[in-house]
């Protein structure tokens, strides 16, 4: 059976990779990390849309059944540009729309949104939020050093705990009670983020409401798995910390890199 295609920049997408594991145990994944144009939330709404054609191309050409875009900065900034004929024809869900559910549910009104430099530009999160509910006071941070020290492996490291201390300051000082981790990244530096935002801050994390998404609509379209499972983890770029990376945050030691060509 035809694999669910999944993308991040480099191993932020993982979470969602994990998150879709858990819920959807018979699927396989064909997971593309893109390691050598990795960072994407540095780069202009063209550059990203580039990438995302491209990686959307090289995954239904793996003959996925479906795409998960587990990237927030090209859900925000590629996918609303991509017209139907550009896109491969399977279903394609993104990551913002369940994220910004999620806060919606939980705040009790004032809502920090943590994302890439490209994310907050683009004001996705705060415009999906506002759509659920228009009375939310919403603070946005980039947060432009978090993917290199995740890349780098630095997740639960004072360093990290510095930056973070510096990101959040405004949105804590500002008494945001829900912080959206607007990068699927962020989720790899959790307990860091929330030893320094404390208990009553909710922190929110797309990856299980993504999962669910794709659950629901693949049942809905009848696309279930009948095979057992199998994953593919490619990447653009040679990539032993990705490797070292994915065995950890997979739990699966058995995670072997493809490294493959996409332009
Ligand atoms: N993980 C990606 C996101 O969710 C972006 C990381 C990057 O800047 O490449 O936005």
């Amino acid at each position: 059976m035809d694999p669910i295609g999944v993308f991040d920049s480099g191993v932020g997408g993982l979470t969602v990779v994990s998150a879709l594991r858990r819920r959807l145990p018979g699927e396989s994944i064909l997971y593309l990390g893109d390691t050598a144009r990795l960072p994407y939330g540095s780069k202009s709404p063209d550059t990203v849309t580039r990438y995302t054609r491209k990686n959307l191309e090289f995954l239904s050409g793996r003959g996925v059944k479906a795409v998960v875009v587990a990237c927030n900065t090209a859900s925000a900034l590629a996918l609303p540009n991509l017209g139907p004929g550009e896109m491969p024809d399977v279903p394609i869900w993104g990551v913002i729309e369940p994220g910004a559910r999620k806060a919606a549910e939980v705040s009790r009104g004032r809502v920090g949104v943590i994302a890439t430099e490209a994310s907050v530009r683009s004001d996705a999160y705060p415009r999906a939020l506002r759509a659920l509910r228009p009375e939310l006071d919403i603070w946005s941070q980039a947060c432009p050093l978090f993917v290199p020290l995740v890349e780098e492996g630095w997740h639960d490291d004072p360093i990290t705990a510095q930056v973070a201390e510096r990101y959040l300051r405004p949105l804590l000082d500002a008494g945001i009670d829900t912080l959206v981790l607007g990068c699927t990244h962020y989720p790899l530096i959790k307990d860091v983020l929330q030893r320094i935002a404390g208990p009553d801050v909710v922190l929110v994390d797309s990856a299980e409401q993504v999962a669910a998404m794709v659950a629901a609509g693949l049942a809905e379209r009848h696309l279930e798995a009948t095979h057992s499972p199998h994953h593919t983890f490619c990447v653009t770029d040679s990539g032993e910390t990705f490797q070292r990376l994915a065995r950890t945050i997979l739990k699966d030691d058995g995670v072997e890199l493809e490294w493959v060509e996409v332009v």
